[in-house]
């Protein structure tokens, strides 16, 4: 079984979403002894955005690169290959200005590739990552479950499903900079909750 982590806090290890997927993944590896960990900590080693040249370089098939080209998609065609080979996808999300981290968006541009991960047919798009489960771990200063702000579980939710996956549950520490006294319990009910998605991963 492989477990592929993107986590994006900018606090890397000390991040609260990070916390809460680290215990996922602890309690996910007894559940699968000899399981697979790869991880990108985008917030340590952002991947860049999307420009021109390497869009260009993306779409072009593999076999009709250029040299420069070749060198330009290596890192998209390496994280498509982690995300291809994942059993299960974990996410550590933090809710930065009402969104995710822009850092998370760049590997998701990076990843969504015509023909690769998702294919357009005359019915609508067909999502490529078949067979991968995703694990969404949260964490926000306040508080959007179930709110219109809460723009991150519906856009992953559409995101991952117009890739192929479609199995995606949500772990969310919310009010964490509303009440910050009440910061470990609330880090605790979500630990908890991480446990019983493990469990039954
Ligand atoms: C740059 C930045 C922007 C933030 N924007 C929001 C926000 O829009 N809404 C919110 O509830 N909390 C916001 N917060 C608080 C974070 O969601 C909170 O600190 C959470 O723990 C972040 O997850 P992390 O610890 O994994 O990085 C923001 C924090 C930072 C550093």
């Amino acid at each position: 079984m492989n477990l592929l982590h993107i986590s994006s806090s900018l606090f890397s290890d000390q991040g609260n979403s990070k916390q809460l997927a680290n215990h996922y993944i602890s309690q996910w590896l007894e559940q699968h002894p000899g399981g697979q960990v790869t991880e990108r900590d985008l917030g340590k080693e952002p991947v860049p955005h999307l420009d021109n040249l390497t869009l260009m370089a993306n779409i072009t098939a593999a076999d009709k690169r250029t040299a420069e080209q070749q060198a330009q998609a290596r890192l998209a065609d390496t994280l498509i290959e982690e995300l291809m080979q994942a059993d299960i996808l974990v996410l550590s999300v933090p809710m930065y200005n009402f969104g995710i981290p822009s850092t998370l968006k760049a590997w998701i541009d990076n990843v969504a590739r015509a023909g690769t991960t998702f294919k357009y047919t005359a019915t609508g798009p067909v999502g490529l990552v078949n067979d991968t489960k995703a694990v969404v771990l949260t964490a926000r200063g306040g508080a959007y479950f179930e709110t219109p702000n809460d723009t991150q579980t519906p856009y992953l939710k559409t995101l991952l499903g117009f890739l192929g996956i479609t199995d995606v549950q949500f772990v969310y520490a919310e009010r964490l900079n509303m009440e910050p006294e009440k910061a470990p319990e609330i880090m605790s009910t979500a630990k908890a909750e991480a446990e019983k998605l493990a469990a039954s991963a």
